[in-house]
């Protein structure tokens, strides 16, 4: 179980965050959605250890991890897929595979990948940078599938794909939770991640505004969310 706990945090810039508990319960989906610049990408980047929060805690499990490096958080089994594919462009999709992989776990993870993902065996000496947009995604996917994760972070995985892609990229999603793995969910497909999700909550200019089960929530408190923060 991956928990936030009264979490401030920001950049140079200024404070985005503002006291915000999140729970991400085992073997759960969870929706984090809300409108552009409410914080989604800053709350995922607090969770995997990128930024330190200025208070409250982290913990995995019950562990306080706060302050710990990203490295170490990955290690806990917290992988983070971020906003804009998160692959290293100019190195093949085997190398690339090869890097998601813990140590020592290479021929099971790049099996794993390419079982998941047949286009990546097809494509293992591609230059990544080369590969179609649904392809690094898949790409960028693979990581979730080759690290045993805990709990994954999934940052606009859907973002700049054909409609049809989108939605393979949703089938591995759910399969990928059907296989245990807990999901921290940011989209902008709100009905989607809905559909999927066990728990949402909306974030609203650094605050969470909702918390609840999909079946609560009102059509109306998505919409006053996300155009009463445009409106403003
Ligand atoms: N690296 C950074 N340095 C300074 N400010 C940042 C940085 N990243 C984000 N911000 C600011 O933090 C605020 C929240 O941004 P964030 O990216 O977390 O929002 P978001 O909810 O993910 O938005 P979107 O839906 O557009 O992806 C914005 O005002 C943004 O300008
Ligand atoms: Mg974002």
């Amino acid at each position: 179980m991956l928990e936030l706990r009264n979490i401030t945090a920001g950049y140079d810039t200024g404070t985005v965050l503002r006291d915000v508990t999140l729970t991400v319960p085992d073997n759960a989906t969870v929706a984090l959605l809300g409108p552009n610049g409410a914080g989604k990408t800053t709350l995922l980047r607090v969770a995997s250890g990128m930024i330190k929060p200025y208070s409250g805690q982290i913990l995995i499990d019950g562990v306080d991890v706060t302050g710990d490096p990203a490295f170490k958080i990955s290690r806990k089994g917290i992988i983070h897929v971020p906003e804009g594919r998160g692959i290293f462009p100019s190195l093949s999709v085997t190398d690339n595979i090869l890097l998601q992989c813990p140590p020592g776990d290479f021929k099971k993870g790049f099996k794993t990948a390419t079982t998941t993902f047949p286009r990546l065996g097809e494509r293992a000496r591609q230059i990544a940078r080369t590969m179609s947009g649904g392809e690094q995604q898949m790409l960028a996917l693979s990581h979730a599938y080759v690290s045993n994760p805990h709990v994954v972070l999934l940052d606009e995985v859907s973002m700049g794909l054909a409609p049809k892609i989108v939605e393979e990229i949703f089938e591995y999603l759910t399969d990928l939770g059907k296989q245990g793995v807990a999901q921290l969910l940011v989209e902008q497909y709100v009905g989607q991640a809905l559909k999927m999700a066990d728990y949402v909550y909306i974030l609203d200019r650094g605050r969470i505004s909702f918390a609840g089960e999909p079946g609560e929530i009102s059509e109306e408190t998505i919409m006053n969310s996300y155009l009463g923060s445009l409106a403003s």
